[in-house]
């Protein structure tokens, strides 16, 4: 039994949290979406390996607005099958476009979701600067600016 199971859960523990703020190093921020996000995790032999959260934004409109893998566990493909997850769940409940925000600085990520289709249709400004109190580095770069990716589902 070496395969990913996703479910739903409606109750974050800490150990839940504690994924969350790999992917949104702002507890408030995770705070402010949290209660209105769907959560859809990945255990991998009854362990928790991976957590997506997604909120309805706009009619037809869902955004994953967190997406993190346990560390030990990334690049062995558990992000790339989230992504896949959620698009299911999304299209089965009827939304047309599925969106994600992620750092400019984002490199890896920013090539995960072009390889899943998402294409980029704009970018929040100064996004990183305006809503988080600590500077944010990534990849030897001072993370600002938000690029706004989608997909039609
Ligand atoms: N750097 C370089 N390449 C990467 C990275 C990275 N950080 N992450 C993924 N990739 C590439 C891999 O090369 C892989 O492609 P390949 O197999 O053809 O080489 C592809 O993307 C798929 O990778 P997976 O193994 O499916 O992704 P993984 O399980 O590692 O999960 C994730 C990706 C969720 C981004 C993970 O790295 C993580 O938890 N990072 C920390 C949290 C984070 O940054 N979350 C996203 C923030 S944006 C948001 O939450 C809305
Ligand atoms: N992939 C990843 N990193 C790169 C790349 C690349 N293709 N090109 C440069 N970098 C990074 C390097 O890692 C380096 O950072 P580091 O020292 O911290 O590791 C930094 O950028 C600077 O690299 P240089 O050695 O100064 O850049 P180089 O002399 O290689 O020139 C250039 C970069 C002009 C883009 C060259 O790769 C090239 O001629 N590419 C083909 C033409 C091209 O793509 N031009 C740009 C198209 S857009 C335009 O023209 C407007």
């Amino acid at each position: 039994m070496n395969e990913l199971h996703f479910k739903q859960i409606n109750h974050l523990t800490e150990k839940h949290y504690q994924l969350l703020l790999d992917a949104d190093p702002s507890r408030k921020i995770i705070e402010s979406y949290v209660d209105r996000s769907t959560c859809l995790i990945a255990e991998k032999n009854g362990e928790l390996v991976g957590i997506i959260l997604l909120l309805p934004t706009r009619p037809e409109t869902i955004e994953i607005v967190n997406i993190a893998v346990v560390r030990k566990k990334r690049r062995q493909g558990i992000g790339q099958e989230l992504l896949q997850y959620a698009q299911e769940w999304a299209k089965a409940r009827r939304y047309a476009v599925l969106e994600i925000g992620t750092g400019s600085t984002s490199f890896g990520q920013l090539y995960l979701y072009q390889k899943n289709g998402f294409r980029i249709y704009g970018v929040d400004i100064g996004f990183f600067e305006r809503h988080y109190t600590e500077p944010i580095f990534e990849n030897k770069l001072r993370l600002k600016d938000m690029l706004r990716l989608r997909l039609r589902l």
